[in-house]
């Protein structure tokens, strides 16, 4: 049987366990998974304690998903250029770290909208914090597409942009800006931490008036419809929250430790159990 799991402090709220070893039970997959608190003067050693007992694979959150970067032996090209890991598989002894927060996201955005391509899309994205960097990054690749970044911070915003693959298409402005033009969006998505249980009466922009057909996004799970989402609901777009993200992250990493496709609806209804 093989162990994986994943490291942050805290960690004791984790769904992760939860939903990966639902996933392992039913896919027949010989394996457990645990969450380990690690203390952060003991990073590397927990690092290296894990490579010496063979842990084929772990996840990486709040918050070590920068902070890992020099205990690993390779990183691949998205973690490099956000600067962050979040999913960490050995392979022929070694750790390769990955960064699957943007291609997840992306993949629940297409799917809920029923859309193969970005292309063409005015986006706004709302925070440039660690989630907001693999998003971005991600969409940036995009050909014609145009992304508003909206923060509490702006210099954070710029340095975020840089980061980008077709910079010319992104702009920089601010929560006020975005929510005075928030018409103009096909696309919104809300990437801080606003609005998380307990504080649910909080949003990072308010939404009065939207586009017909603007789709919003906002990547917190708990709870499953934050204010931002209410409104835009009430106003008439489509949304999703980030359950679909995470299971979906949750799937890639598993198909990339054990090389099996899971269905990630199987932890897509799990979260809706634990958090309904
Ligand atoms: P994460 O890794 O979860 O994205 P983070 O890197 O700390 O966390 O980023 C949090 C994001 O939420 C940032 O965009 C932050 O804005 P600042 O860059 O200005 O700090 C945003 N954020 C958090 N609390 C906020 C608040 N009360 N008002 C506005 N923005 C907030």
């Amino acid at each position: 049987s093989e162990l994986f799991g994943i490291i942050g402090n805290p960690i004791e709220h984790s769904l992760s366990p939860l939903i990966q070893n639902k996933a392992y039970q039913s896919h027949h997959i010989d394996a457990h998974f645990q969450a380990f608190h690690v203390e952060y003067q003991d990073l590397e050693t927990a690092i290296k304690g894990m490579k010496t007992l063979g842990i084929k694979g772990f996840i990486v959150t709040v918050p070590f998903k920068a902070k890992v970067i020099p205990y690993l032996d390779e990183i691949d090209q998205t973690a490099q250029k956000t600067k962050a890991v979040n999913i960490v598989h050995m392979i022929d002894g070694k750790y390769v770290g990955y960064n699957f927060d943007g291609k997840a996201h992306l993949e629940a955005l297409l799917e809920d909208m029923g859309i193969q391509s970005l292309s063409n899309q005015h986006i706004l994205i709302i925070g440039a914090g660690g989630a907001a960097q693999s998003i971005y990054y991600t969409l940036s690749q995009f050909k014609d597409i145009k992304i508003d970044i909206a923060n509490r911070t702006k210099e954070k915003a710029k340095i975020l942009k840089d980061i980008g693959v077709n910079v010319k298409n992104t702009n920089v402005i601010s929560l006020a800006e975005a929510e005075n033009k928030h018409i103009q969006y096909d696309i919104i998505i809300q990437t801080t931490s606003i609005g998380m249980w307990p504080e649910t009466d909080k949003s990072p922009i308010n939404i009065s008036h939207l586009k017909p057909g603007t789709f919003v996004s906002d990547i917190i799970y708990n709870p499953s419809e934050t204010k931002i989402l209410k409104q835009a609901h009430e106003n008439g777009a489509r949304t999703q929250n980030g359950k679909k993200m995470l299971a979906l992250q949750n799937a890639l990493a598993i198909e990339m430790w054990t090389g099996k496709k899971v269905d990630y609806n199987v932890m897509l209804q799990t979260l809706n159990e634990a958090l309904s």
